[in-house]
Protein backbone atom coordinates (compact mmCIF):
# COMPACT_ATOMS: atom_id res chain seq x y z
CA UNK A 1 0.00 0.00 0.00
CA UNK A 2 1.67 2.93 -1.11
CA UNK A 3 1.64 5.57 1.69
CA UNK A 4 -1.05 8.28 0.54
CA UNK A 5 0.53 11.42 -1.27
CA UNK A 6 0.13 14.58 0.80
CA UNK A 7 -2.39 15.84 -1.19
CA UNK A 8 -1.57 19.92 -2.00
CA UNK A 9 -4.16 21.58 -3.49
CA UNK A 10 -4.02 22.26 -7.37
CA UNK A 11 -1.43 25.07 -7.74
CA UNK A 12 -1.42 27.33 -10.99
CA UNK A 13 1.97 26.11 -11.82
CA UNK A 14 -0.09 22.17 -12.48
CA UNK A 15 -2.38 23.36 -14.77
CA UNK A 16 -1.45 22.14 -18.72
CA UNK A 17 -1.22 26.13 -20.12
CA UNK A 18 1.85 26.91 -17.37
CA UNK A 19 3.67 24.06 -18.43
CA UNK A 20 3.08 24.86 -21.99
CA UNK A 21 4.48 28.25 -21.11
CA UNK A 22 7.34 26.81 -19.27
CA UNK A 23 8.42 24.70 -21.93
CA UNK A 24 7.99 27.99 -24.48
CA UNK A 25 10.26 29.84 -22.40
CA UNK A 26 13.40 26.83 -22.32
CA UNK A 27 13.42 27.64 -25.82
CA UNK A 28 12.99 30.72 -25.59
CA UNK A 29 15.93 31.33 -22.91
CA UNK A 30 18.79 33.09 -25.63
CA UNK A 31 16.00 34.49 -27.84
CA UNK A 32 17.44 38.02 -29.37
CA UNK A 33 14.91 40.22 -29.55
CA UNK A 34 16.09 42.15 -32.65
CA UNK A 35 16.24 38.86 -34.45
CA UNK A 36 12.38 38.43 -33.79
CA UNK A 37 12.17 41.53 -36.22
CA UNK A 38 14.99 40.21 -38.55
CA UNK A 39 12.41 37.43 -38.94
CA UNK A 40 9.03 39.49 -39.26
CA UNK A 41 9.90 42.67 -40.12
CA UNK A 42 6.23 43.45 -39.60
CA UNK A 43 6.63 42.30 -36.03
CA UNK A 44 5.08 45.64 -34.26
CA UNK A 45 2.12 45.19 -36.22
CA UNK A 46 0.77 42.00 -34.34
CA UNK A 47 2.33 43.00 -31.40
CA UNK A 48 0.81 46.33 -30.48
CA UNK A 49 -2.79 47.22 -29.63
CA UNK A 50 -4.64 50.72 -29.43
CA UNK A 51 -7.61 52.51 -29.62
CA UNK A 52 -8.95 56.07 -28.07
CA UNK A 53 -5.83 57.94 -28.02
CA UNK A 54 -3.92 55.24 -26.18
CA UNK A 55 -1.57 52.93 -27.65
CA UNK A 56 0.87 49.82 -26.17
CA UNK A 57 3.20 48.76 -28.22
CA UNK A 58 4.41 45.13 -26.39
CA UNK A 59 6.64 44.46 -29.65
CA UNK A 60 10.12 44.80 -27.69
CA UNK A 61 9.87 41.60 -25.98
CA UNK A 62 10.55 37.84 -26.53
CA UNK A 63 6.77 37.20 -26.70
CA UNK A 64 6.27 35.02 -30.29
CA UNK A 65 2.94 34.18 -31.59
CA UNK A 66 2.98 30.96 -30.13
CA UNK A 67 4.17 32.74 -26.62
CA UNK A 68 0.90 35.11 -26.41
CA UNK A 69 -1.73 32.48 -27.66
CA UNK A 70 -0.38 30.22 -24.79
CA UNK A 71 -0.61 33.39 -22.34
CA UNK A 72 -4.28 33.95 -23.22
CA UNK A 73 -4.94 30.33 -23.05
CA UNK A 74 -3.66 30.87 -19.42
CA UNK A 75 -5.89 33.61 -19.03
CA UNK A 76 -8.87 31.90 -20.27
CA UNK A 77 -8.23 28.46 -18.07
CA UNK A 78 -7.61 30.97 -14.95
CA UNK A 79 -11.05 32.21 -16.08
CA UNK A 80 -9.95 35.90 -15.86
CA UNK A 81 -13.24 37.03 -17.70
CA UNK A 82 -15.54 35.53 -14.93
CA UNK A 83 -13.39 37.01 -12.54
CA UNK A 84 -13.46 40.41 -14.11
CA UNK A 85 -17.28 39.87 -14.49
CA UNK A 86 -17.94 38.94 -11.24
CA UNK A 87 -15.87 42.11 -10.05
CA UNK A 88 -17.93 44.21 -11.81
CA UNK A 89 -21.12 42.68 -10.78
CA UNK A 90 -20.30 43.47 -7.04
CA UNK A 91 -19.63 40.44 -5.76
CA UNK A 92 -17.62 40.00 -2.51
CA UNK A 93 -14.32 39.45 -4.80
CA UNK A 94 -11.92 40.49 -1.99
CA UNK A 95 -12.67 37.13 -0.21
CA UNK A 96 -10.57 37.73 3.08
CA UNK A 97 -12.76 40.66 4.28
CA UNK A 98 -15.56 39.56 2.49
CA UNK A 99 -16.06 42.93 0.31
CA UNK A 100 -17.72 43.57 -2.86
CA UNK A 101 -14.74 45.64 -5.50
CA UNK A 102 -16.13 48.45 -6.59
CA UNK A 103 -13.75 51.58 -7.51
CA UNK A 104 -15.33 50.96 -11.01
CA UNK A 105 -18.81 52.08 -10.28
CA UNK A 106 -17.60 55.27 -8.96
CA UNK A 107 -16.90 56.01 -12.53
CA UNK A 108 -19.95 55.20 -14.11
CA UNK A 109 -22.04 56.82 -15.60
CA UNK A 110 -25.38 58.43 -13.68
CA UNK A 111 -27.98 56.82 -16.03
CA UNK A 112 -26.32 53.51 -15.11
CA UNK A 113 -27.08 51.46 -12.12
CA UNK A 114 -25.71 48.86 -10.31
CA UNK A 115 -27.15 46.60 -7.51
CA UNK A 116 -25.27 45.96 -4.29
CA UNK A 117 -26.99 44.24 -1.62
CA UNK A 118 -30.61 45.45 -3.07
CA UNK A 119 -29.21 49.19 -3.55
CA UNK A 120 -28.67 50.93 -6.25
CA UNK A 121 -25.29 52.51 -5.37
CA UNK A 122 -25.15 55.01 -8.73
CA UNK A 123 -27.32 57.84 -7.08
CA UNK A 124 -25.16 57.66 -3.89
CA UNK A 125 -21.92 57.51 -6.09
CA UNK A 126 -23.44 60.56 -7.96
CA UNK A 127 -24.72 62.48 -4.93
CA UNK A 128 -21.17 62.82 -3.64
CA UNK A 129 -19.90 63.74 -6.82
CA UNK A 130 -22.43 66.35 -6.98
CA UNK A 131 -21.53 67.72 -3.79
CA UNK A 132 -17.99 67.38 -4.42
CA UNK A 133 -18.98 69.74 -7.70
CA UNK A 134 -20.59 72.56 -5.58
CA UNK A 135 -17.74 72.71 -2.93
CA UNK A 136 -14.69 72.56 -5.47
CA UNK A 137 -16.98 75.19 -7.91
CA UNK A 138 -17.14 77.33 -4.60
CA UNK A 139 -13.44 76.98 -3.51
CA UNK A 140 -12.37 77.99 -6.96
CA UNK A 141 -14.95 80.99 -7.52
CA UNK A 142 -14.48 82.46 -3.95
CA UNK A 143 -10.91 82.20 -3.42
CA UNK A 144 -11.67 82.36 0.57
CA UNK A 145 -9.15 79.23 0.24
CA UNK A 146 -5.99 79.70 -1.74
CA UNK A 147 -4.12 77.19 0.00
CA UNK A 148 -5.37 73.68 0.14
CA UNK A 149 -3.75 70.91 2.64
CA UNK A 150 -4.50 67.77 1.87
CA UNK A 151 -3.63 65.15 5.11
CA UNK A 152 -3.36 61.89 4.70
CA UNK A 153 -1.42 58.70 3.03
CA UNK A 154 -1.34 55.52 1.09
CA UNK A 155 -4.27 55.68 -1.11
CA UNK A 156 -5.35 58.99 0.85
CA UNK A 157 -2.62 60.99 -0.52
CA UNK A 158 -0.79 58.99 -3.54
CA UNK A 159 -3.22 59.07 -6.07
CA UNK A 160 -4.60 62.45 -5.50
CA UNK A 161 -1.29 64.20 -5.54
CA UNK A 162 -0.58 62.23 -8.52
CA UNK A 163 -3.14 63.70 -10.71
CA UNK A 164 -2.89 66.62 -9.13
CA UNK A 165 0.76 66.90 -10.42
CA UNK A 166 -0.16 65.08 -13.82
CA UNK A 167 -3.19 67.59 -14.90
CA UNK A 168 -0.89 70.80 -13.14
CA UNK A 169 -0.91 72.31 -16.66
CA UNK A 170 -5.23 72.86 -16.15
CA UNK A 171 -4.38 73.88 -12.78
CA UNK A 172 -5.73 76.81 -11.25
CA UNK A 173 -2.25 78.48 -10.14
CA UNK A 174 -4.02 81.00 -7.70
CA UNK A 175 -4.88 77.52 -5.42
CA UNK A 176 -1.88 76.17 -3.85
CA UNK A 177 -1.89 72.40 -3.00
CA UNK A 178 -0.43 70.66 -0.12
CA UNK A 179 -0.19 67.42 0.31
CA UNK A 180 1.00 66.28 4.03
CA UNK A 181 1.41 62.37 4.50
CA UNK A 182 4.70 61.51 6.87
CA UNK A 183 4.49 61.23 10.64
CA UNK A 184 7.38 63.52 10.10
CA UNK A 185 6.60 66.79 11.72
CA UNK A 186 8.93 67.92 8.86
CA UNK A 187 6.18 66.71 6.52
CA UNK A 188 3.62 69.46 8.35
CA UNK A 189 5.64 71.92 9.31
CA UNK A 190 7.16 72.79 5.92
CA UNK A 191 3.73 72.51 4.59
CA UNK A 192 2.11 75.43 7.38
CA UNK A 193 5.62 77.71 6.55
CA UNK A 194 4.17 77.93 3.42
CA UNK A 195 0.51 78.67 3.40
CA UNK A 196 -1.60 81.53 5.26
CA UNK A 197 -3.95 80.54 8.04
CA UNK A 198 -6.94 82.78 7.15
CA UNK A 199 -6.16 81.40 3.87
CA UNK A 200 -6.23 77.66 4.24
CA UNK A 201 -8.53 74.35 4.16
CA UNK A 202 -7.65 71.44 5.41
CA UNK A 203 -8.80 68.15 3.82
CA UNK A 204 -8.70 64.88 6.53
CA UNK A 205 -8.60 62.45 3.95
CA UNK A 206 -8.54 58.79 5.71
CA UNK A 207 -10.58 55.86 4.88
CA UNK A 208 -10.44 54.56 8.41
CA UNK A 209 -9.73 57.94 10.32
CA UNK A 210 -8.03 56.29 12.30
CA UNK A 211 -4.47 55.74 10.48
CA UNK A 212 -1.58 56.97 12.83
CA UNK A 213 -0.28 59.43 11.10
CA UNK A 214 -3.11 61.06 9.43
CA UNK A 215 -4.72 61.52 13.14
CA UNK A 216 -1.57 63.05 13.93
CA UNK A 217 -1.31 65.54 11.31
CA UNK A 218 -4.83 66.54 11.32
CA UNK A 219 -4.64 67.20 15.22
CA UNK A 220 -1.21 69.28 14.98
CA UNK A 221 -3.06 71.27 12.26
CA UNK A 222 -5.93 71.56 13.99
CA UNK A 223 -3.70 73.31 17.37
CA UNK A 224 -1.55 75.15 14.95
CA UNK A 225 -5.02 77.03 13.54
CA UNK A 226 -6.55 77.51 17.07
CA UNK A 227 -3.50 79.14 17.70
CA UNK A 228 -3.27 81.36 14.70
CA UNK A 229 -7.02 81.95 14.57
CA UNK A 230 -8.90 80.94 17.70
CA UNK A 231 -11.35 77.95 17.96
CA UNK A 232 -14.58 78.80 16.72
CA UNK A 233 -12.48 79.18 13.10
CA UNK A 234 -11.41 75.64 13.05
CA UNK A 235 -14.76 74.12 11.62
CA UNK A 236 -14.95 76.79 8.80
CA UNK A 237 -11.46 75.40 7.66
CA UNK A 238 -11.68 71.41 7.57
CA UNK A 239 -13.03 69.26 5.84
CA UNK A 240 -13.60 65.09 6.06
CA UNK A 241 -13.03 62.42 3.04
CA UNK A 242 -14.06 59.46 5.17
CA UNK A 243 -16.32 55.96 5.26
CA UNK A 244 -15.93 56.44 8.80
CA UNK A 245 -18.00 59.33 9.35
CA UNK A 246 -18.70 58.66 13.56
CA UNK A 247 -15.03 59.14 13.72
CA UNK A 248 -14.68 62.05 11.55
CA UNK A 249 -17.71 63.64 14.11
CA UNK A 250 -15.59 63.05 17.25
CA UNK A 251 -12.79 64.90 15.54
CA UNK A 252 -14.98 68.09 15.37
CA UNK A 253 -16.57 67.82 11.58
CA UNK A 254 -20.06 68.36 11.39
CA UNK A 255 -21.86 66.01 8.03
CA UNK A 256 -22.01 69.34 5.60
CA UNK A 257 -18.13 68.72 6.23
CA UNK A 258 -17.52 65.03 5.68
CA UNK A 259 -17.82 63.60 2.18
CA UNK A 260 -18.55 59.88 2.97
CA UNK A 261 -16.93 56.86 0.70
CA UNK A 262 -17.38 53.52 1.18
CA UNK A 263 -16.14 50.40 2.23
CA UNK A 264 -16.29 48.54 -1.08
CA UNK A 265 -13.46 51.05 -2.38
CA UNK A 266 -10.04 50.04 -1.52
CA UNK A 267 -7.88 52.65 -0.45
CA UNK A 268 -5.53 52.52 -3.70
CA UNK A 269 -8.44 52.51 -5.76
CA UNK A 270 -9.80 55.45 -4.41
CA UNK A 271 -8.82 58.57 -6.61
CA UNK A 272 -11.94 58.03 -8.47
CA UNK A 273 -14.25 58.63 -4.83
CA UNK A 274 -14.59 61.66 -2.82
CA UNK A 275 -10.94 61.14 -2.23
CA UNK A 276 -9.96 63.30 -5.45
CA UNK A 277 -11.85 66.06 -4.07
CA UNK A 278 -8.36 68.07 -3.97
CA UNK A 279 -7.99 67.48 -8.14
CA UNK A 280 -11.70 69.10 -8.24
CA UNK A 281 -9.75 72.04 -6.52
CA UNK A 282 -7.18 72.52 -8.36
CA UNK A 283 -8.13 71.49 -12.02
CA UNK A 284 -11.90 71.79 -11.69
CA UNK A 285 -15.04 69.19 -11.52
CA UNK A 286 -14.65 69.21 -15.14
CA UNK A 287 -11.79 67.80 -15.79
CA UNK A 288 -12.01 65.56 -12.61
CA UNK A 289 -15.60 63.63 -14.98
CA UNK A 290 -12.82 63.87 -18.25
CA UNK A 291 -10.93 61.63 -15.90
CA UNK A 292 -13.84 59.86 -14.73
CA UNK A 293 -14.59 59.32 -18.61
CA UNK A 294 -11.48 58.03 -19.58
CA UNK A 295 -10.94 55.50 -16.89
CA UNK A 296 -14.88 54.08 -17.49
CA UNK A 297 -13.93 53.81 -21.30
CA UNK A 298 -10.95 51.76 -20.72
CA UNK A 299 -13.48 50.04 -18.25
CA UNK A 300 -15.48 49.32 -20.97
CA UNK A 301 -12.66 47.96 -23.25
CA UNK A 302 -11.73 45.87 -20.88
CA UNK A 303 -15.23 44.25 -20.35
CA UNK A 304 -15.85 43.91 -24.08
CA UNK A 305 -12.46 43.64 -26.10
CA UNK A 306 -11.65 40.27 -26.81
CA UNK A 307 -8.53 39.04 -25.00
CA UNK A 308 -6.31 39.07 -27.73
CA UNK A 309 -6.91 42.91 -28.08
CA UNK A 310 -7.69 43.99 -25.00
CA UNK A 311 -5.02 46.29 -23.49
CA UNK A 312 -5.72 45.38 -19.74
CA UNK A 313 -5.42 41.67 -20.68
CA UNK A 314 -2.26 42.09 -22.74
CA UNK A 315 -0.58 44.00 -20.70
CA UNK A 316 -1.20 41.96 -17.44
CA UNK A 317 -0.28 38.83 -19.27
CA UNK A 318 3.12 40.52 -21.08
CA UNK A 319 4.26 40.88 -17.03
CA UNK A 320 3.04 37.46 -15.98
CA UNK A 321 5.89 35.98 -18.69
CA UNK A 322 8.70 38.12 -17.86
CA UNK A 323 7.75 37.56 -14.22
CA UNK A 324 6.81 33.96 -14.08
CA UNK A 325 8.59 32.80 -17.28
CA UNK A 326 11.82 34.60 -18.08
CA UNK A 327 12.15 35.15 -13.66
CA UNK A 328 12.32 38.91 -14.14
CA UNK A 329 12.38 40.30 -10.38
CA UNK A 330 11.29 43.86 -10.77
CA UNK A 331 9.63 46.07 -13.82
CA UNK A 332 10.69 49.89 -14.16
CA UNK A 333 8.71 52.40 -14.74
CA UNK A 334 10.04 55.28 -16.95
CA UNK A 335 6.86 57.85 -17.67
CA UNK A 336 8.73 60.37 -20.44
CA UNK A 337 6.85 63.29 -19.06
CA UNK A 338 7.57 65.22 -15.84
CA UNK A 339 4.17 65.64 -15.46
CA UNK A 340 3.62 62.06 -14.33
CA UNK A 341 6.73 62.13 -11.87
CA UNK A 342 4.58 60.96 -9.03
CA UNK A 343 3.24 58.57 -11.50
CA UNK A 344 5.71 55.14 -9.77
CA UNK A 345 5.03 55.91 -6.32
CA UNK A 346 1.32 55.56 -7.25
CA UNK A 347 1.71 52.66 -9.37
CA UNK A 348 3.83 50.91 -6.24
CA UNK A 349 1.12 51.11 -4.09
CA UNK A 350 -1.11 50.09 -6.28
CA UNK A 351 0.87 47.14 -7.50
CA UNK A 352 2.93 46.06 -5.01
CA UNK A 353 0.13 46.75 -2.54
CA UNK A 354 -2.58 44.65 -4.27
CA UNK A 355 -0.16 41.66 -5.45
CA UNK A 356 2.62 41.64 -3.16
CA UNK A 357 1.22 38.58 -1.51
CA UNK A 358 2.85 34.95 -0.92
CA UNK A 359 -0.64 33.01 -0.13
CA UNK A 360 -3.33 31.87 -2.65
CA UNK A 361 -7.08 33.31 -2.18
CA UNK A 362 -7.99 30.11 0.08
CA UNK A 363 -4.38 30.58 2.01
CA UNK A 364 -2.25 27.94 0.51
CA UNK A 365 1.28 29.06 0.20
CA UNK A 366 2.27 29.70 -3.41
CA UNK A 367 5.10 28.04 -5.33
CA UNK A 368 5.35 30.27 -8.07
CA UNK A 369 6.03 34.32 -8.38
CA UNK A 370 3.51 36.70 -7.67
CA UNK A 371 3.88 40.81 -7.92
CA UNK A 372 7.09 41.73 -9.29
CA UNK A 373 9.29 44.88 -7.04
CA UNK A 374 8.06 48.29 -9.18
CA UNK A 375 10.67 51.42 -9.12
CA UNK A 376 11.31 53.68 -11.48
CA UNK A 377 12.17 57.88 -12.09
CA UNK A 378 10.46 59.91 -14.98
CA UNK A 379 12.68 59.88 -18.41
CA UNK A 380 15.04 61.69 -19.08
CA UNK A 381 16.70 61.34 -15.52
CA UNK A 382 16.39 57.92 -14.79
CA UNK A 383 19.12 57.60 -17.41
CA UNK A 384 21.33 59.25 -15.52
CA UNK A 385 20.59 57.39 -12.47
CA UNK A 386 19.90 53.53 -12.52
CA UNK A 387 19.72 52.50 -16.21
CA UNK A 388 23.12 51.45 -16.58
CA UNK A 389 21.88 48.27 -14.43
CA UNK A 390 18.79 48.48 -16.74
CA UNK A 391 21.62 48.24 -19.80
CA UNK A 392 24.83 46.42 -18.36
CA UNK A 393 23.70 44.66 -14.91
CA UNK A 394 23.80 40.84 -14.33
CA UNK A 395 19.87 41.51 -13.50
CA UNK A 396 17.44 41.56 -16.35
CA UNK A 397 14.65 44.10 -15.57
CA UNK A 398 12.03 44.95 -18.09
CA UNK A 399 11.04 48.58 -18.60
CA UNK A 400 7.91 50.62 -19.15
CA UNK A 401 7.73 53.87 -20.87
CA UNK A 402 4.83 55.80 -21.28
CA UNK A 403 5.21 59.12 -23.12
CA UNK A 404 2.37 61.20 -24.51
CA UNK A 405 3.01 62.97 -28.41
CA UNK A 406 1.59 66.27 -27.63
CA UNK A 407 3.41 68.04 -24.97
CA UNK A 408 1.46 70.48 -22.31
CA UNK A 409 4.70 72.79 -22.54
CA UNK A 410 5.96 72.80 -26.12
CA UNK A 411 8.90 74.97 -25.96
CA UNK A 412 11.26 75.08 -28.92
CA UNK A 413 12.91 71.31 -29.51
CA UNK A 414 12.89 69.46 -25.84
CA UNK A 415 9.86 67.52 -26.78
CA UNK A 416 11.57 66.32 -29.82
CA UNK A 417 14.56 65.58 -27.54
CA UNK A 418 12.51 64.08 -24.61
CA UNK A 419 10.42 61.41 -27.40
CA UNK A 420 14.20 60.41 -29.35
CA UNK A 421 15.58 60.11 -25.94
CA UNK A 422 12.45 57.65 -24.75
CA UNK A 423 12.27 55.53 -28.24
CA UNK A 424 16.27 55.15 -28.23
CA UNK A 425 16.31 53.97 -24.99
CA UNK A 426 13.97 50.86 -25.78
CA UNK A 427 15.43 49.99 -29.27
CA UNK A 428 19.31 50.69 -27.19
CA UNK A 429 17.72 47.96 -25.01
CA UNK A 430 16.74 45.60 -27.58
CA UNK A 431 19.44 46.17 -29.69
CA UNK A 432 22.60 46.13 -27.76
CA UNK A 433 26.26 46.89 -28.70
CA UNK A 434 28.95 44.21 -29.26
CA UNK A 435 32.02 46.44 -29.79
CA UNK A 436 34.42 43.90 -29.11
CA UNK A 437 35.34 45.47 -25.48
CA UNK A 438 33.12 44.13 -22.80
CA UNK A 439 32.95 46.95 -20.81
CA UNK A 440 31.44 48.81 -23.26
CA UNK A 441 29.43 45.23 -24.34
CA UNK A 442 25.41 45.70 -24.45
CA UNK A 443 23.69 42.53 -24.44
CA UNK A 444 20.43 43.68 -26.02
CA UNK A 445 17.69 41.64 -26.07
CA UNK A 446 16.25 43.69 -22.41
CA UNK A 447 12.58 43.64 -22.85
CA UNK A 448 10.28 46.70 -22.42
CA UNK A 449 6.80 47.81 -23.51
CA UNK A 450 5.95 51.68 -24.70
CA UNK A 451 2.52 53.25 -23.59
CA UNK A 452 1.56 56.19 -25.96
CA UNK A 453 -0.95 58.90 -25.17
CA UNK A 454 -2.25 61.19 -27.69
CA UNK A 455 -2.04 63.45 -25.06
CA UNK A 456 -1.23 63.78 -21.03
CA UNK A 457 -4.89 65.52 -20.58
CA UNK A 458 -7.62 64.14 -17.54
CA UNK A 459 -9.43 61.62 -20.08
CA UNK A 460 -6.19 60.12 -21.17
CA UNK A 461 -4.76 59.88 -17.36
CA UNK A 462 -7.87 58.12 -16.53
CA UNK A 463 -7.67 56.02 -19.28
CA UNK A 464 -3.91 55.07 -17.91
CA UNK A 465 -4.57 54.96 -14.58
CA UNK A 466 -7.80 52.17 -15.60
CA UNK A 467 -5.46 50.42 -17.44
CA UNK A 468 -2.64 49.85 -14.93
CA UNK A 469 -5.36 49.30 -12.42
CA UNK A 470 -6.75 46.28 -14.21
CA UNK A 471 -3.67 44.86 -15.31
CA UNK A 472 -2.94 44.50 -11.37
CA UNK A 473 -6.44 42.84 -11.39
CA UNK A 474 -5.61 40.44 -14.44
CA UNK A 475 -2.13 39.59 -12.85
CA UNK A 476 -3.86 38.64 -9.50
CA UNK A 477 -6.57 36.63 -11.34
CA UNK A 478 -3.58 34.45 -12.88
CA UNK A 479 -1.42 34.59 -9.97
CA UNK A 480 -4.99 33.09 -7.93
CA UNK A 481 -4.22 36.11 -4.75
CA UNK A 482 -6.80 38.26 -3.38
CA UNK A 483 -5.70 41.48 -4.81
CA UNK A 484 -7.84 43.90 -2.78
CA UNK A 485 -6.47 43.60 1.06
CA UNK A 486 -3.56 43.89 3.08
CA UNK A 487 -2.98 42.88 6.03
CA UNK A 488 0.57 43.12 5.40
CA UNK A 489 1.23 46.21 6.44
CA UNK A 490 -0.66 45.77 10.17
CA UNK A 491 2.14 43.77 11.65
CA UNK A 492 4.32 47.05 11.36
CA UNK A 493 1.96 49.15 12.91
CA UNK A 494 1.21 46.78 16.14
CA UNK A 495 5.22 46.71 16.63
CA UNK A 496 5.63 50.73 16.48
CA UNK A 497 2.91 51.04 19.01
CA UNK A 498 4.96 48.42 21.23
CA UNK A 499 8.06 50.52 20.73
CA UNK A 500 6.40 53.64 21.27
CA UNK A 501 5.59 52.30 25.02
CA UNK A 502 9.05 51.43 25.95
CA UNK A 503 10.22 54.94 24.53
CA UNK A 504 7.14 56.22 26.96
CA UNK A 505 9.10 54.47 29.83
CA UNK A 506 8.04 50.85 29.41
CA UNK A 507 10.09 47.66 30.90
CA UNK A 508 12.65 47.21 28.03
CA UNK A 509 13.11 43.00 28.90
CA UNK A 510 11.44 41.48 26.57
CA UNK A 511 13.03 43.20 23.48
CA UNK A 512 16.04 41.71 21.67
CA UNK A 513 19.35 43.56 22.22
CA UNK A 514 18.98 45.22 19.02
CA UNK A 515 15.66 46.82 19.16
CA UNK A 516 16.32 47.62 22.86
CA UNK A 517 19.80 49.54 21.91
CA UNK A 518 18.08 51.35 19.09
CA UNK A 519 15.50 52.69 21.48
CA UNK A 520 18.09 53.49 24.14
CA UNK A 521 19.46 55.27 21.16
CA UNK A 522 16.49 57.53 20.74
CA UNK A 523 16.03 57.68 24.55
CA UNK A 524 19.83 59.33 24.79
CA UNK A 525 19.42 61.42 21.43
CA UNK A 526 22.82 60.40 20.58
CA UNK A 527 24.96 57.32 19.01
CA UNK A 528 28.05 59.03 20.61
CA UNK A 529 29.36 55.76 22.81
CA UNK A 530 27.98 53.41 21.28
O1 LIG B 1 -1.03 51.21 3.55
C1 LIG B 1 -2.02 50.66 4.33
C2 LIG B 1 -3.29 51.46 4.14
O2 LIG B 1 -4.36 50.85 4.79
C3 LIG B 1 -3.62 51.68 2.67
O3 LIG B 1 -4.27 50.58 2.09
C4 LIG B 1 -4.45 52.93 2.75
O4 LIG B 1 -4.57 53.55 1.49
C5 LIG B 1 -3.63 53.74 3.74
O5 LIG B 1 -3.14 52.78 4.69
C6 LIG B 1 -4.38 54.86 4.43
O6 LIG B 1 -5.51 54.34 5.06
P1 LIG B 1 -6.69 55.38 5.46
O7 LIG B 1 -7.22 55.98 4.19
O8 LIG B 1 -7.71 54.55 6.20
O9 LIG B 1 -6.08 56.46 6.33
Amino acid sequence: MLPQRQERPMSRTDMPEWKRLEEQAKGLKDQSIAALFDQDPKRYEAFHAAFDGIMMDYSKTSITNDVMSALLSLAKACDVEGARDRMFAGEPVNNTENRAVLHTALRMDARESLDLNGVDIIPEIHGVLGRMQAFSDKIRAEKKFTHIVNIGIGGSDLGAYMACEALKAFCDRDIKMHFVSNVDSTDLAEALLAVKPEKTLFIVTSKSFTTQETMTNARSARAWLEEKLGRPDVDAHFVAITANTDEARRFGMDDESIFPMWDWVGGRYSIWSAIGLPVCISVGFDNFSAMLAGAREMDRHFCAAPLEKNLPVLFGMVGVWHRNFCDFPAVTVAPYDQYLHSFIAYLQQLDMESNGKRVDRDGNVLDYETGPIVFGKPGTNGQHAFFQLIHQGTTVIPVEFIAALQPQQPMGDHHKKLMSNCIGQSKALMDGLRPGNTHKEFTGSRPSVTILLDVLDPYHLGMLMALYEQKVFVQGIIWNINSFDQWGVQLGKVLADKVMAKLDGGDMDSLDSSTAALVNAVKAGSVRGE
